[in-house]
């Protein structure tokens, strides 16, 4: 008999089952997992496993998909049709399906949730674990590699979240030094308060911004020059203008950082300036 899979209230052969290409759990990593040990069909530390997970859903703000006593009967019968003995099982919830949005949906989108569980060789595992296993170091970077456009996003996902309920648009991340690195769908600009074009270089852990690389470009062409320098939240507050870019937001002006005015509060005409260079330049050149 093949594996079956739970997906979302239906059992289903574990080759066809599958979430929408839109699960934010897909797109945004916006989900959180479990995996209980299983021996003799039943679940190992249930109740230890149980209670981290509405931990971890509550502090994403994502609703228990179904009661604690539901979803064990659901756990159970997914080991039960996979007449799994010893083994394991996995579950998943992500925050559902939902046109891509980095803030969240509203209540009606419902959590998704994927149970599988797979039986494995206990007498195997047993012979690994009589022969020990060897490990490798590695560098604490969890997630300290935003240069890489990963669908990673769950951090961003909660700034753009906490931004959207503040009424602002977008949220400005700022490191342990107090200053800030980019935006959690943008690259961050100031025109600061002598008047000079300032965004973080990007040997910094940012995301190298293909816009931000163009809007470099057409800066050079107008004869202005860019200071890749860190600037820090006060910077902003005290700077002339402020802007994001990105392909989403493309030459945005930004009017002000914590409920704090920028300027006189109203788009720079530098930052309007550079949005037409930036979509002209864009336009042109768009294959
Ligand atoms: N975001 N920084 C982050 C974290 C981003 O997610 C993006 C883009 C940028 C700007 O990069 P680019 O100029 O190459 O678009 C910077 C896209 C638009 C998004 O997630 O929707």
């Amino acid at each position: 008999m093949g594996r079956i899979a739970y997906v979302n209230g239906r059992f289903v052969p574990h080759a066809q089952a599958t979430v929408h290409i839109e699960d934010r759990g897909y797109q945004l990593a916006d989900a959180v997992y479990e995996v209980w040990s299983l021996f003799d069909g039943k679940m190992a530390d249930a109740e230890g496993h149980f209670t981290r997970l509405e931990r971890s859903l509550s502090e994403l703000r994502i609703a228990m998909p179904m009661s604690r006593r539901a979803l064990t009967l659901v756990l159970r019968e997914a080991i039960r049709r996979n007449r799994v003995r010893e083994g394991l099982l996995y579950l998943q919830v992500s925050r559902g399906v939902a046109p891509r949005d980095h803030a969240f949906p509203g209540d009606e989108v419902r959590p998704s949730v994927v149970i599988t569980a797979k039986s494995l060789d206990r007498a195997a595992v047993e012979a690994k674990a009589a022969r020990g296993v060897a490990v490798v170091t590695a560098p604490e970077n969890r997630w300290g590699r935003c240069d890489i456009k990963t669908v990673g996003l769950l951090p961003n996902v909660l700034a753009k979240q906490k931004a959207k309920e503040a009424g602002a648009a977008e949220a400005w991340f700022v490191d342990e030094l107090g200053f800030v690195t980019e935006g959690s769908s943008s690259n961050a600009w100031i025109v600061d308060a002598d008047g000079r074009l300032r965004t973080r270089d990007t040997n910094a852990n940012i995301l190298r911004g293909v816009t931000r690389r163009t809007l470099m470009d057409v800066i050079a062409r107008e004869g202005l020059a860019v200071d890749e320098r860190p600037f820090t939240p006060a910077e902003a507050v005290a700077a002339r203008e402020a802007f994001v870019t990105g392909a989403g937001t493309l030459v945005l002006p930004v009017v002000a950082v914590d409920g704090k005015p920028i300027g006189n509060g109203a788009p720079g005409p530098l930052a309007m300036r550079l949005r037409r260079l930036y979509i002209d330049e864009a336009r042109a050149g768009a294959v």
